[in-house]
């Protein structure tokens, strides 16, 4: 039966928090081959082919679980429930003070001591048909957990096809929260991370970034990208700017900040930056309904981290491009809100296209 011939394979990665967890490996031969485990929804591997049609792994990873649950610079994760930082881990909501763990020196990191990253999510459905092939993730974290108000139900979709990786999240709360959800992969499209990421060229459709402090959370200026280091309105290599003598790139080690599309979420999912590879041909788009995106060069990463295949990772050996709402607009009131209440529905979706070209 044609239907089966790449059927879904699903294998045991071992245990997390008291529960067993899956491996589930999804192949369009020759086109897109992904391993994803519902522990934290990580995307462990991702290949895609080069020009000269060899499939190589484009994302950092570790080669077992143990990698993750010891220690992981969030490596392929879905983060949650606020993507980001949050000031101080401290913001109110309804006239009530909120404390989040401080996980990143002063500040609330990415959901915290133990976010939607290290959590095991339910696998409620896998989708296998012939072109779109997936799993649809279901988390219940409960009021309180972390310091955030509210049960909130999360359903997070990964549907890849021949060429990309199309994730759909919803959300749904018991009461009043904040959320903002993204997705953590570090891509490297030389393959297998055979080099640093300075060589990729990238391009951002935004016009705006958001300036920080030196404890990265924006100071709530909108800056216009034009005649900074941080205009990737036209394609360019990574390297060129990276290194510049500039306050933000001093404070981000690098890029480490988020880039404004819009002042305001959209109902479309339009192309917001590429992200393209010269030497192997390989090029990714991201697609999102989001209004912003952080661009991070891996400026942490400093070769204390062996992954994938015995690849020492060190710095700026893979990027993140993590679509989501602005870091601190719990706490900062002219940013589009991530408030969600009870009764509605966060709804939202990014997408990553995959090319080849000679
Ligand atoms: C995000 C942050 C970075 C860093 C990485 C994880 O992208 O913006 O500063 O913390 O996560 O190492």
């Amino acid at each position: 039966n044609m239907k089966n011939e790449n059927a879904i394979i699903k294998t045991d990665f071992g245990n997390a928090n008291g529960k067993s967890v899956d491996l589930y490996s999804i192949q369009f031969p020759n086109e897109l081959e992904v391993q994803v485990t519902n522990y934290g929804g990580i995307v462990t591997s991702l290949k895609v082919p080069d020009k000269n049609g060899v499939m190589e792994d484009v994302v950092l990873g570790y080669d077992e679980l143990q990698g993750y649950l010891n220690e992981t610079p969030y490596f392929g994760a879905l983060i949650g429930r606020y993507g980001n930082r949050i000031a101080k881990g401290q913001f109110e909501l309804e006239g009530e003070t909120y404390d989040l763990a401080t996980n990143n020196n002063q500040n609330h990191l990415h959901g915290g001591i133990k976010g939607f990253d290290k959590v095991v999510w339910e696998v409620i459905e896998v989708v296998d048909e012939e072109n779109r092939k997936g799993l649809s993730l279901k988390y219940v974290s409960a009021d309180g957990e972390e310091g955030y108000p509210g049960e909130l139900t999360t359903i997070v979709d990964y549907i890849f096809t021949p060429n990309s990786f199309e994730i759909t999240y919803e959300a749904t709360t018991s009461k009043t929260t904040v959320v903002n959800l993204t997705q953590h992969s570090y891509f490297n499209l030389s393959g297998n991370a055979s080099e640093d990421i300075l060589g990729h060229e990238l391009t951002i459709n935004a016009s705006l970034f958001l300036p920080v402090d030196n404890t990265l959370i924006p100071t709530g200026e909108l800056r216009p990208v034009r005649d900074t280091p941080f205009d990737f309105t036209n394609p360019k290599l990574i390297g060129e700017d990276v290194n510049a003598t500039n306050e933000q790139i001093g404070f981000g080690g690098g890029f480490d900040h988020c880039w404004v599309m819009t002042e305001a979420p959209t109902a479309q999912i339009r192309k917001v930056a590429t992200l393209s590879h010269q030497q192997s041909g390989r090029s990714m788009e991201v697609h999102t309904k989001e209004p912003a995106i952080q661009f991070y060069s891996g400026n942490f990463l400093d070769g204390t981290i062996t992954g994938k295949n015995e690849k020492v990772y060190h710095q700026r050996y893979g990027l993140c491009l993590e679509t989501q709402h602005l870091p601190d607009s719990p706490n900062q009131g002219q940013f589009p809100s991530t408030v969600l209440k009870k009764g509605e529905t966060y709804s939202t979706a990014t997408k990553y296209v995959f090319s080849t070209s000679n």
